[in-house]
């Protein structure tokens, strides 16, 4: 298996993964990917095995401190200096979940987001998801603005702490 940065080459396998993690309301379209990738390819990891992409987490970079439906919309609100990093869609194909395979990616993008000297970073869960990413270090908001997809989002942060001389 590899980890590594995407390309725009890659927008038709993680639009197909999307699909498969996703319900059809929820999961973001071929075009959207491909403007992300145009835009932001290196804040997209993904794990790939035999020539197929197994789990993807991307998100954009933003000053705003809150994740907006706007930004899974709009590639163009990434601004790169942003203090924010946000994920968007953290997908697994479902016959290689529960080995781990999301929680090593969360890691290495938040990992990636320190390294950048970002704030931290910011996603938006279902319900069932938040014990999920409270393992990985992030804080329960409570209930997000978000209507994506027409579900109720609970918004989750993970702040660095920086240790001050
Ligand atoms: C959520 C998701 C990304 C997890 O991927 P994964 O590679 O299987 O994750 P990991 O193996 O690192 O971690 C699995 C953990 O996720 C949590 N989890 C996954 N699916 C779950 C479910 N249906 N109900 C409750 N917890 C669940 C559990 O804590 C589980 O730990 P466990 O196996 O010890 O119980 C994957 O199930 C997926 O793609 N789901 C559909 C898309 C989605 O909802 N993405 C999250 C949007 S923010």
């Amino acid at each position: 298996m590899t980890v590594r940065k995407a390309t725009v080459e890659d927008a038709d396998k993680i639009s197909r993964l999307e699909a498969s993690a996703f319900p059809k309301e929820e999961a973001a379209s071929l075009a959207a990917f491909q403007d992300r990738l145009r835009v932001y390819p290196d804040h997209f990891l993904v794990v790939e095995h035999d020539g197929e992409i197994l789990c993807c987490v991307n998100g954009l970079v933003t000053d705003e401190k809150d994740l907006t439906d706007e930004m899974y919309a709009s590639a163009d609100l990434h601004d790169k200096n942003g203090k924010w990093q946000m994920i968007f869609g953290v997908a697994t194909h479902p016959d290689h979940r529960r080995q781990g395979l999301a929680s090593d990616m969360v890691r290495r993008f938040v990992g990636q987001a320190e390294k950048e000297g970002r704030l931290g970073v910011v996603l938006t869960c279902k319900e069932y998801l938040v014990h999920f990413y409270e393992r990985l270090g992030f804080v329960n908001e409570g209930v997000s603005g978000s209507a994506h997809g027409g579900v109720t989002w609970y918004q989750m942060r993970l702040t660095f702490t920086r240790q001050k001389n």
